[in-house]
């Protein structure tokens, strides 16, 4: 019988692919007098990773029916090109000052910072110009029962919120003004990890869901789920920066202690952090069962990929 571990890697190998092919062929060309900040942005983008976010998104789509990849293709690009530009960004000399990304050098070491900076920028504005590629491009979709009809604003509008200072953006606020600190609360610390982390990847399932047709209520728990495995997805980052290794992260290990920052792991400890990335990732499965019983579709890929995500060693 085949190993189950080498047929889900197998199915994550392909979905990655499929993925990177989608983000690709939204990438803008490298030409013009902007040449130069195109080529950084490409540069990031390309480098690789996991691509977790969009794999998601399409996980999500596909559970709840969605069939179109012209309509979840530039959402799914949108979303990993405002990942990296965080990455971009969260590498930079004023930030974490990391060196490696993805195994490469990161954009500011090969570009320096100022071009860094924009590429960022440049990621974060072309990410909605790509969104926007699917409320133009896309016929209409069925109304949705969310605060508001049109299933497309929806999904933008989750784009927007989660990747700004009520999402990621708050949650690195928070991280920064964390450092060095040692008054830091679970509270506090809850509150980063929800938000630099789990608001894009809610983001990721909740878009799915809600481009493919799913109900406001049911776009909720995908929330709910997305919450717990973001949460879950940051404490493993956290343990990685301590007993992790370089080569197969693609990242430097001890960025974290470098930067005096209280994570999971300083605070509660290694074991305990693990058991919390296993306690939170199975109460997204559970949620994630409730759903597929109750709507009548299952999603095993997904699920096998939040057990995976426990235990990833990148
Ligand atoms: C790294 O994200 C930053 C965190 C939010 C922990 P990933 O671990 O998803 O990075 P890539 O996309 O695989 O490089
Ligand atoms: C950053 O968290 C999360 C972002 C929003 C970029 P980390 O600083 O721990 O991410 P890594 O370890 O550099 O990938
Ligand atoms: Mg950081
Ligand atoms: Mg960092
Ligand atoms: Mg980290």
């Amino acid at each position: 019988m085949s190993d189950p571990d080498e047929n889900f890697e197998i199915k994550r190998q392909e979905r990655i692919e499929a993925a990177e092919h989608i983000i690709t062929s939204y990438l803008p060309r490298e030409e013009g007098r902007q040449k130069t900040v195109i080529e950084a942005m490409n540069y990031s983008v390309l480098a690789g990773g996991k691509r977790l976010r969009p794999v998601l998104m399409r996980e999500a789509y596909m559970m709840f029916g969605g069939r179109n990849e012209m309509v979840i293709g530039p959402f799914m690009a949108a979303l990993e090109m405002i990942h990296t530009y965080s990455l971009v960004h969260d590498d930079l000399p004023a930030l974490d000052n990391d060196e490696y990304r993805r195994g490469k050098k990161t954009t500011h070491a090969v570009y320096g910072p100022g071009m860094a900076t924009i590429a960022g920028d440049g990621l974060l504005n072309f990410a909605f110009e790509t969104a926007l590629t699917a409320a133009h491009e896309c016929q209409e979709l069925p109304e949705y029962d969310g605060s508001v009809s049109s299933r497309m604003l929806a999904a933008l509008t989750i784009l927007a919120e989660k990747a700004g200072i009520f999402g990621m953006i708050g949650g690195q606020c928070a991280d920064i003004e964390a450092e060095k600190r040692t008054d830091v609360t679970p509270d506090d610390l809850l509150f980063i990890h929800e938000n630099k982390t789990g608001a894009l990847i809610e983001s990721a399932l909740m878009i799915g869901a809600i481009l493919a047709g799913a109900s406001a209520s049911d776009v909720h728990k995908m929330e709910q789920i997305g919450q717990n495995v973001g949460v879950a997805f940051q404490i493993q980052d956290d343990i990685l920066d301590v007993i992790g290794d370089q080569d197969k992260l693609g990242k430097p290990v001890g960025s974290d202690e470098k930067n005096e920052k209280t994570t999971y792991v300083t605070f509660y400890g290694l074991e305990k952090s693990k058991e919390e990335v296993a306690r939170l990732s199975d109460e997204a499965l559970e949620l994630l069962r409730e759903l597929e019983s109750q709507e009548g579709h299952e999603d095993i890929f997904l699920e096998e990929l939040i057990t995976w995500l426990i235990h990833r060693d990148n």
